[in-house]
């Protein structure tokens, strides 16, 4: 069965904690901030997966005042750069303007080229200079912001 993009489930999690933890090697989210984001925002938690294995996923926070952020996105190394990251924003994108979104926010490393080239080409531009220190001491980041 080919990969596809659905709503993630309760039982998903433990394969998602795993996920980030190969992704973001240096500062995984905890499973229970998993756990939580998953209570809050399951609505907007989509994954890329087939029967049996997790690739990707994306999570956007719940509408307010038309307002949503993407707090996470991240495809498994082995598929990168094969356009999944894409196809997974797109399909978070189209969900949030469907619910009367007219803006999305997001922070980046500056130093993490694939993922600022990929919000670039979706339309995000940047929303001031860098904020340093924004995740903590040296933890800069760029906020970017889409019109949609
Ligand atoms: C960032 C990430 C989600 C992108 O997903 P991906 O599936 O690898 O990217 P895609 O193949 O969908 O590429 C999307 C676009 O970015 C471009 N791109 C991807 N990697 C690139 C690179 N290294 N340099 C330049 N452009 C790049 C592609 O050309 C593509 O543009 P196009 O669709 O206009 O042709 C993925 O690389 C990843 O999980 N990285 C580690 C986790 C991470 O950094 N997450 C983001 C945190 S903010």
């Amino acid at each position: 069965m080919p990969p596809r993009i659905r709503s993630a489930a309760e039982d998903d999690l433990p394969a998602l904690a795993h996920l980030d933890a190969e992704v973001f090697p240096a500062e995984p989210y905890p499973f229970y901030v998993l756990r939580q984001f998953f209570d809050l925002y399951s609505d907007h938690l989509l994954v890329l997966a087939d029967g049996h294995t997790l690739y990707g996923y994306v999570l956007a926070t719940s509408p307010k005042a038309g307002l949503s952020w993407i707090l996470s996105l991240a495809i498994t190394q082995d598929l990168q750069g094969q356009g999944l990251g894409r196809r997974l924003m797109v399909e978070s994108l189209s969900h949030l303007r469907s619910e009367g979104v007219h803006e999305v926010r997001l922070t980046v490393d500056p130093d993490n080229d694939p993922a600022v080239f990929l919000y670039r080409h979706l339309g995000f531009v940047l929303a001031g200079d860098l904020r340093k220190d924004y995740f903590g001491p040296g933890e800069h980041r760029l906020l970017m912001t889409l019109a949609l």
